[in-house]
């Protein structure tokens, strides 16, 4: 692997029982690099993260980690290894605080230093009573992407971060990724292409479980060219 590659994926293929999802996919991503991959719903972008990250095993290929081989490792050892999801749907444990939650982040990485959540997430400060069924969808979102921040992961997938979400909060939420880059790599699924046009280095297009094409081209990428290729 060359040296500041964090992650490769090579000719991945995934299936839900028959059904064929993801085709020869091959990715690679780079130590502090930020990359989207961007496609239409149901194009297997959450698929894939979810394979790298455990979640579903592959039919065949390979997922390195730096120098370690992740397919038949389970996912809670993987985020333990610093590789980290972060889901689409945004489920916390509602029925628990916000301090709670983040216990139970600290309880699963023996890491318990809360100011390197806090200083992306200060509003978390004040929230931490709050039972986080009754955050607002932002909210939840820094409690999601805070509580992934224990550890220290290396590579965090981020899944639709934005979906759904109020335009200052998309803001506040891009320059959170774009000082998280220096600390990680990060891979992030997004449909709001003006957020993949400000932030990332490369941009990967998935259509129908192939990746059909990848942007790495600065000019291109901020011209928004992403579009063209869903
Ligand atoms: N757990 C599952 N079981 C069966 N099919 C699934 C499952 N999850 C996703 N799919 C199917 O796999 C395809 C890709 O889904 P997904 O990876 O969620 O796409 P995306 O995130 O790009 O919207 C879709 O056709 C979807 O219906
Ligand atoms: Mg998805």
């Amino acid at each position: 692997m060359p040296t500041d590659e964090i992650l490769a994926v090579e000719g991945l293929n995934v299936a839900y029982g028959e059904s064929k999802v993801l085709f020869d996919v091959s990715i690679h991503i780079n130590a502090n690099e930020i990359v989207s991959c961007v496609g239409r719903n149901g194009a297997g972008k959450s698929t894939l993260l979810r394979t790298i990250s455990g979640f579903v095993k592959p039919t065949s290929g390979t997922v390195m980690f730096a120098d370690t081989s992740l397919v038949g490792i389970k996912c809670y050892d993987i985020a333990r290894m610093g590789l980290k999801y972060i889901p689409q749907d945004k489920k916390v444990f509602s029925d628990l605080t916000v301090r709670e939650n983040l216990e139970l982040g600290s309880y699963a990485t023996q890491d318990y230093n809360w100011d390197k959540v806090t200083e992306y997430f200060p509003k978390l400060t004040l929230l931490m009573e709050r039972k986080a069924g009754y955050l607002s969808g932002g909210e939840r979102q820094m409690l999601m992407i805070g509580r992934a921040l224990l550890g220290d992961p290396k590579v965090l997938l981020v899944d639709e971060p934005t979906e759904g979400l109020a335009p200052s909060i998309v803001a506040q939420l891009q320059n959170v990724f774009l000082e998280l880059s220096k600390k990680a790599a990060l891979v992030i699924v997004e449909q709001n292409l003006s957020l993949v046009s400000a932030i990332s280095q490369r941009v990967y297009a998935v259509k129908e479980g192939r990746v059909v094409h990848e942007i790495s081209d600065e000019g291109e990428i901020k011209n928004n060219v992403c579009e063209k290729y869903l």
